[in-house]
């Protein structure tokens, strides 16, 4: 399958945080890939700011690693040339006063501007405030944010007024890379492209839904960070919260970006408060080969969790009576997301007691494997009566599309060109990622005020066995995780 590539206009694109690992790993290694792929055109600029002095002839040098290490260079060739030729260097400590006007010479008249806000949330307000400022904004100028936004209502609130007293909304791209991601997308295509899933998609005939997202990954070196977020704060109320949307949400008129928003926030604002008992946190220990928690971040007595599991319930019409179990965690047996949508028993079996209780289940593979599989009941083969056996229909995207279709263009290298296209449908809006946090936050007090301690698990597992009860106690189980 061949993807179509739509070269955008020449832009300029400024990261503050040029320097750090985002841009390392993320920002740089994805524009060059759009560069290569012919979308990023030449005359584009991408300009690194960093508190620290280097020259650009450094920065090139710094931005030539990052492509080597992330599996992006050309080993110096061409293309690698033409584009680092398209990279500069500014000096700017974004509290400060010096480089602005260096940078402004920089910058071209008549264009699209991007500045990536890729430094710690505390300097978003003053990067925001000194733009405008030092009059590099311009009407076709827009910021894109980078997550945490905010670590509460209260703050996410001061922090969409503060870029608000700056921005326009429709000039603030709040990113979730998840949203980026082919399969999250699909999500979209294959319940609004197809008829068959529809009519099915309520609490009539969807018993639960399991969205899992699990890493076999540990903290590694945002130990700091994540010690004060925790799984609910770095995955929960973003990550896990947008796919629970795209699962629950009402078809939008169109795809556009407010009209897909509003939708998703409607089933933002109906999900109910969680119950405490409805509620696992989990904290992975040591192994001997590797760390645990507490050791990772350097926190002996931490009680944050890396592994969090809920049951939420989504009170409108559609799904009254339909529990949505979420659960993420660090550590864990392997990678794997994966949304399970498991339908309920047929009524009546006219089979008798004997051939048992066969529910369909399909499964959205999100990552890594994407694809999706429906498991249908049928008669086992050959004599013996009438038995039931059930097997899985089951669909690699990558067979059925070829390995170019899956991860081609990742979350990153998408969601950039969509802010230089001016495509907000991608990007959180304010209005959603407050409703997030007034729905996180009283489940954080809840266990704070508890003195809630999470629950060790041990590194490979699938978490803590309370997450098992957490289900058991419904009749239910978790689908297994696998990678
Ligand atoms: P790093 O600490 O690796 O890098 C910080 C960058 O900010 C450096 O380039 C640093 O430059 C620059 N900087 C710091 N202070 C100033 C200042 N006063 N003025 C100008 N530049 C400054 O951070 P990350 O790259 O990891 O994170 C950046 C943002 O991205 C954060 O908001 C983080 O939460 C978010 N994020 C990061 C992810 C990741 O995987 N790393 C994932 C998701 C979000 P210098 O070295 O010269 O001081
Ligand atoms: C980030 C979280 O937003 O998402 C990390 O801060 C997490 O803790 C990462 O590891 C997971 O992203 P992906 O794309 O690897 O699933």
């Amino acid at each position: 399958m061949v993807s179509r590539v739509i070269p955008v206009e020449p832009f300029d694109l400024v990261i503050f945080g040029g320097t750090g690992d985002l841009a390392r790993r993320k920002i740089l290694p994805a524009l060059y890939r759009r560069f290569r792929a012919g979308q990023m055109p030449a005359g584009s600029r991408v300009i690194g700011a960093a508190r620290s002095a280097r020259s650009t002839n450094d920065y090139r040098a710094f931005v030539r690693e990052a492509l080597v290490e992330f599996g992006s260079a050309d080993e110096g060739g061409q293309v690698e040339s033409a584009f680092l030729a398209l990279v500069h260097f500014v000096q700017i400590d974004v509290t400060g006063a010096q480089g602005w006007a260096e940078l402004a010479a920089q910058l071209q008249p008549d264009r699209v501007r991007a500045y990536y806000f890729s430094v710690r949330p505390r300097l978003f307000g003053a990067l925001a405030e000194r733009i405008q400022s030092h009059g590099l904004a311009t009407p076709d100028t827009r910021i894109v944010v980078e997550k945490p936004f905010g670590n509460d209502l209260a703050s996410a609130q001061l922090l969409n007024a503060t870029l608000a007293a700056h921005f326009e909304e429709n000039q603030i791209y709040r990113i979730d890379h998840y949203l980026g991601k082919e399969t999250v997308q699909n999500l979209m295509a294959i319940r609004f492209g197809n008829m068959m899933f529809e009519p099915l998609w309520n609490s009539q005939y969807v018993d639960h839904i399991q969205i899992t997202v699990a890493e076999s990954v540990g903290v590694g070196g945002r130990g700091d960070y994540y010690d004060r977020a925790g799984a609910m704060r770095d995955m929960m109320q973003n990550h896990l919260m947008q796919l629970l949307c795209l699962i629950a949400m009402e078809p939008p008129a169109k795809f556009d970006p407010d009209a897909v928003r509003d939708e998703k926030l409607k089933v933002i604002r109906a999900l109910g408060p969680v119950e405490p008992h409805h509620i696992v946190r989990g904290q992975y220990e040591g192994n001997g080969d590797l760390p645990g928690y507490r050791d990772e971040v350097g926190n002996a007595r931490s009680f944050t969790e890396s592994y969090i599991a809920l049951k939420a319930h989504v009170s409108n019409w559609r799904w009254a009576g339909t529990p949505i179990y979420l659960r993420t965690g660090k550590r864990l047996v392997a990678r794997s997301s994966v949304i399970n949508v498991v339908f309920k028993d047929a009524p009546h079996s006219i089979f008798g007691e004997a051939a048992g209780r066969h529910a369909n289940l399909l499964s959205i593979r999100l990552q890594p494997n994407e694809g999706i599989t429906l498991k249908v009941t049928i008669k086992e083969p050959g004599p013996g009566g009438m038995r039931l056996v059930d097997v899985p229909l089951d669909m690699s995207f990558a067979e059925a599309l070829g390995p170019d279709s899956q991860s081609a263009t990742d979350a990153y290298e998408r969601l950039i060109m969509d802010v230089i296209r001016g495509n907000q449908t991608l990007f959180m809006r304010g209005d959603e990622v407050e409703a997030a946090w007034a729905w996180t936050d009283p489940i954080i007090s809840g266990w704070t005020a508890a003195g809630d301690v999470p629950k060790p698990y041990e590194i490979g597992s699938t978490g803590p066995g309370d997450a098992e009860l957490l289900m058991k106690r419904d009749g239910r189980q978790w689908q297994g995780i696998n990678p």
